[in-house]
């Protein structure tokens, strides 16, 4: 059972294995991608009922571009179908959407439902669910060294770079807020590595690996790996048996 008290605040997954699922159905990977969606939704939904305050999905990343120009145009309309159909369901739930990643070079239509939903959702105040689209950790991190330096010759800001101002120039970076570290890494279909995810925030995140191709991923296999996770000792490099200083 989840220990409710317990939860983690925020959990970012890694949706991998729709390609696998696609040939394994004999289907076009598009179908596989499609059936990832409604993997997608039913998680949020889930998320979204645990109470998780932040969840962040990895949709679409910096090197993804590399794949044929019909598997990319088939995920973007995907995208706008899901926010298109599923932005009613989302406001109702109270869920924010924010997006990750330098989504302004993805296709018109897609940007502009997506900058519709963000519009249509932005004082929601339940479960924050961030896309990662056009994402990279190393991009963010680049894009966030430059914009400090422009600002800094801009006399914006002033003193030394720390580790916070570098966190608030992230994607994760907010004026109210910072989202803070995901607690809980998800990667599903197997793979066992972070592909560019998360780079600076993941520093101290449970990592947890599933079989489970991502169209397969069920609310129960979430659950399980939430279950999971709250039986890890989260030490971030002190001893569990002496206070912290
Ligand atoms: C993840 O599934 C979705 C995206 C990367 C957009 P993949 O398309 O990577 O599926 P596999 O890894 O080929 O099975
Ligand atoms: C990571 O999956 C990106 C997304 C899930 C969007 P990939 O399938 O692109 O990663 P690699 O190529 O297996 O590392
Ligand atoms: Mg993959």
């Amino acid at each position: 059972m989840i220990d409710e008290s317990r939860m983690p605040v925020h959990v970012a997954i890694i949706m991998d294995g729709n390609g696998r699922w696609a040939k394994k159905h004999g289907v076009p990977r598009v179908a596989g991608h499609n059936a990832g969606m409604e993997a997608m939704k039913e998680i949020v939904r889930c998320s979204s009922d645990l109470g998780i305050k932040y969840l962040t999905v990895y949709a679409f990343s910096t090197e993804n571009w590399k794949r044929s120009q019909e598997e990319v145009s088939g995920i973007f309309k995907l995208l706008v179908k899901f926010v298109k159909l599923d932005l009613d369901e989302l406001d109702e739930k109270n869920v924010r959407v924010k997006v990750f990643g330098d989504y302004s070079v993805i296709p018109d239509a897609a940007k502009k439902s997506l900058d519709k939903t963000l519009e249509q959702t932005k004082d929601n105040t339940g479960l924050q669910f961030n896309i990662a689209l056009n994402y990279g950790g190393r991009d963010e991190i680049t894009r966030a060294v430059n914009h400090i330096i422009e600002d800094m010759k801009a006399g914006k800001i002033e003193g030394e770079v720390t580790d916070e101002l570098i966190s608030r120039y992230l994607y994760s970076g907010d004026e109210n807020g910072n989202v803070p570290d995901p607690d809980l890494i998800i990667r599903t279909s197997g793979e066992e590595r972070l592909s560019n995810f998360l780079l600076w925030q993941g520093a101290y995140s449970e990592l947890e690996f599933t079989d489970l191709l991502w169209p397969d991923f069920t609310p129960e296999a979430y659950k399980a790996l939430i279950e999971d996770f709250q039986h890890r000792d989260r030490r971030f490099g002190g001893r569990k048996d002496e206070p912290a200083k």
